[in-house]
């Protein structure tokens, strides 16, 4: 997703003149492209940015997230990211920044870090800054639109109220059955998953069959868990299905960030969760629109109480705390109707029993490693961009590697692509052996583009290395992991 930039204050003036200012001329926030425009705040939680721009230095650069409240930079919220990894666009005559972002609550939308309650920020600056503290400091404000924010583009500005949101959840969540939109969705294999999701937590809920889910005194499920081994989709899927049915009545929070808004003060806080489907449940009853709340990495959280590991007693009773509210408000949930809660953990085992029983989180889905046809989904979904600007080489076929990834989730197999990529690019760099020139007109500028363009393709030898990178990178994880 492209974004504009916004400002370019000048920053430590005096010192501007040592070295060229840093530009920021563009920020991507998903690493991946199956993350459709307009969402990148949301895959700002634990993903990565790409930073384009001008004079980074070689060895990265500091880069401040600013969150926008009300209108303004809120420096008190910022993030401080290092980032490594500059290399030369391929396309432009200009770097590439890459930055992992921590998995830090501080960047999710609506977060009330500070205790006060503030609107979630539709928009993020942000500031590269040479690594070294000595160097000049140029601040290029680069905002970008995350999901929550107001306005939209168009597709469904005007619904606000809570009967037209109602009735888009509704033709959203059917639009969701369509397997060739399931696909569109840019989630590979699965399918039974996501037919077992749609038929227990959705498919009463349909407009459709409300006379029927009535007149059999059917009742909604409340909760839903998604289990499996980290990287196989969980968070994606909770995801997509959010947009599907739309930010406004979807919110996504995580374990630890729960838990560290909530020390001191838990109750009120899993309260506040849950207040807007409240308030719409008392307003509008069961013409409320379906609200969801996604609970991602819930093993932090909600673990079988009296068993936790942690020693402080403190903290212990923290997520014992959150484990029985969780309990009460599910048994006494007058919202069920208009409210179902999905749980995300990688431990399924790790999960207080009693959040499992039925009435509770009664639905558990299992999400397993992805098959032939599921890899054989995945890598045609994050190699799509390249196959159709034919930058894959003529040996490679996705077949060949669907059989030497086995036993890879669906995150090794964006990461094997993204390693496989970057191998490529490097080829690219390397072999021009003059960067072009900095203040390259637009005549040039296209004309590296071409170049860097006819030059760039993907190798079945690049995609080797990149598998052996991405296994070598999981056996060095996995002695430290526990799962
Ligand atoms: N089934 C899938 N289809 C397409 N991409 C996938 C799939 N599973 C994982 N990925 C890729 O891996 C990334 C990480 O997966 P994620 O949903 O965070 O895994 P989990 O939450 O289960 O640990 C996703 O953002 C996506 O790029
Ligand atoms: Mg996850």
């Amino acid at each position: 997703a492209a974004m504009a930039v916004a400002d370019d204050a000048p920053g430590h003036a005096g010192v501007a003149e040592l070295q060229p200012p840093i530009e920021v001329e563009s920020v991507w926030g998903c690493s991946d492209d199956t993350t459709p425009r307009g969402t990148t705040a949301g895959c700002i939680e634990g993903d990565s940015i790409t930073i384009r721009g001008r004079y980074f230095g070689r060895s990265g650069a500091r880069v401040l997230l600013v969150p926008e409240r009300n209108g303004f930079p809120s420096a008190l919220a910022s993030e401080s990211v290092e980032c490594h990894g500059t290399r030369h666009s391929t396309l432009l005559p200009t770097l590439l920044l890459y930055c992992v972002l921590p998995a830090n609550p501080k960047l999710s939308p609506g977060n009330d870090w500070d205790g006060a309650t503030l609107p979630p920020a539709s928009t993020y600056h942000v500031r590269v800054a040479a690594r070294n503290g000595l160097t000049a400091v140029r601040r290029g404000a680069v905002s970008f639109a995350s999901e929550a924010s107001e306005g939209g583009d168009g597709a469904d500005g005007a619904s606000k109220d809570g009967a037209g949101s109602g009735k888009r959840s509704t033709d959203a969540a059917l639009r969701l059955l369509d397997p060739s939109r399931w696909s569109e969705l840019g989630i590979g294999g699965l399918g039974p998953q996501f037919k077992d999701l749609f038929r227990r937590a959705f498919g009463t809920r349909l407009g459709l069959v409300a006379p029927v889910v009535e007149k059999a005194g059917m009742r909604h499920v409340k909760g839903v868990i998604f289990h499996g081994l980290p990287g196989t989709g969980k968070t994606l899927v909770a995801r997509k299905v959010a947009e599907a049915l739309g930010s406004k009545n979807v919110r996504v929070v995580n374990g630890p960030e729960i838990m560290s808004k909530f020390v001191g003060d838990s109750e009120r806080n899993l309260r506040e969760l849950f207040a807007d489907a409240d308030e719409a449940w008392e307003k509008l009853g069961p013409k409320s629109p379906l609200y969801v709340i996604v609970i991602d990495e819930m093993d932090a959280i909600m673990r079988s109480r009296g068993t936790s590991r942690s020693d402080d007693s403190a903290a212990r009773a923290v997520y014992d705390g959150v484990t029985t509210q969780m309990l009460a408000y599910m048994d006494g949930m007058k919202t069920g109707d208009n409210l179902l809660i999905i749980g995300l953990t990688n431990r399924l085992d790790a999960l207080d029993p009693a959040l499992l029983r039925p009435g509770r989180f009664e639905v558990q889905i299992r999400f397993p490693l992805p098959d032939r046809d599921g890899r054989r989904q995945i890598l045609g979904i994050h190699t799509r961009r390249l196959q159709e600007n034919a930058f894959l080489a003529p040996d490679v076929t996705i077949d060949g590697l669907v059989d030497a990834t086995a036993a890879f989730s669906g995150a090794d197999l964006a990461a094997t692509v993204r390693s496989a990529t970057s191998y490529a690019m490097a080829r690219v760099y390397e072999a021009s052996s003059a960067a072009p020139p900095p203040e390259a007109g637009a005549d040039v500028a296209a004309a590296a583009d071409a170049d860097a363009t006819a030059k760039f393709r993907v190798t079945q030898a690049d995609f080797r290395r990149g598998m052996r990178e991405v296994l070598a990178a999981k056996t060095a994880s996995s002695n430290t992991e526990p799962y």
